[in-house]
């Protein structure tokens, strides 16, 4: 039997979109009905940065990771769109980023101490550099081509990895905001409807994460075993 039962990558792009659709639509609900909307200051603000988070590391990341099994075109075109779709999800996300930072220093609250922040961090400077690297080896090919060969795993192992470390972050960030809602005055009760859509919220991310991965992983029907282009 063909890998993957035959199913190819375009065939689960539609379900990846409206998944991450979905995921997009219930953060701007809960954040819109529940919490107060979004604005420049206060916790409007704050409710800015689930939703450019997700934006930029779950969506645009998520397509760039797919752009060599579903976007028809030469290599150099899909190199194209692969950079500039990871490129935008990083400034996308330096945006989400300073909203939370700007309601912590509004409130005069603590920086960085979380788990989740320590992640998030993480994240993004390992975006900037996979991003920088990729574009030195595979753009402008600056690197001799048996080095760029040397290369390419490792760019695709640590590619796929902090897309993981950053479904994990997003993961992480539902829990932190739930667990304060929880503890905060009146406690939102734990079996709200809020809270429960919040953990709705975090396994449809998960369900999305995982079809992303096998998308990426369903090799491209017309590639040759083992074999991949370095042009
Ligand atoms: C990959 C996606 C995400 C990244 C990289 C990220 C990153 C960060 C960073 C760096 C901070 C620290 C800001 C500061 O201390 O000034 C932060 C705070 C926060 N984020 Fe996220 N975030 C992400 C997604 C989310 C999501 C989806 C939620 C869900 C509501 C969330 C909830 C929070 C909360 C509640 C805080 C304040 C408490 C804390 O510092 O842990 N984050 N985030
Ligand atoms: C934050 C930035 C980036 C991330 C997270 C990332 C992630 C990935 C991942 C996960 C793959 C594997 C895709 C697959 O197997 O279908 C990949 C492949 C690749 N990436 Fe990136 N990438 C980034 C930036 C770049 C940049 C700037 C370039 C420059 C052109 C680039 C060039 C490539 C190339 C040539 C491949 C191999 C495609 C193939 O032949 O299968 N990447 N990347």
């Amino acid at each position: 039997m063909a890998k993957y039962s035959g199913i190819t990558s375009k065939q689960l792009l539609p379900i990846v979109h409206v998944l991450a659709i979905l995921v997009l639509v219930i953060l701007i609900v809960w954040n819109y009905y529940f919490r107060g909307g979004f604005g420049l200051s206060g916790n409007a603000v704050f409710n800015l940065h689930p939703v450019f988070m997700f934006a930029a590391f779950g969506y645009l990341s998520g397509q760039a990771i797919l752009v060599y099994k579903t976007v028809d075109g030469d290599k150099t075109y899909q190199k194209a769109v692969h950079l500039t779709l990871n490129g935008v999800a990083v400034l996308v996300a330096l945006v989400g980023v300073a909203a939370a930072y700007k309601f912590h220093l509004d409130n005069k609250f603590d920086n960085f101490y979380s788990l989740h922040s320590w992640f998030g961090i993480t994240t993004i400077i390992f975006y900037l550099v996979q991003w920088i690297l990729g574009f030195v080896s595979f753009w402008t090919q600056s690197i001799p081509s048996a080095q760029r060969a040397e290369v390419l795993p490792w760019h695709v192992f640590f590619g796929f990895t902090t897309f993981v470390l950053a479904l994990v972050t997003i993961q992480l960030g539902l829990l932190e905001k739930l667990t304060f809602l929880q503890k905060g005055s009146p406690p939102l009760g734990l079996w709200s409807r809020e809270a429960l859509l919040v953990n709705s919220l975090g396994i449809i991310v998960f369900i999305y994460g995982a079809i992303v991965v096998l998308s990426a992983l369903i090799p491209h029907p017309t590639a040759q075993e083992g074999y991949r282009s370095l042009e």
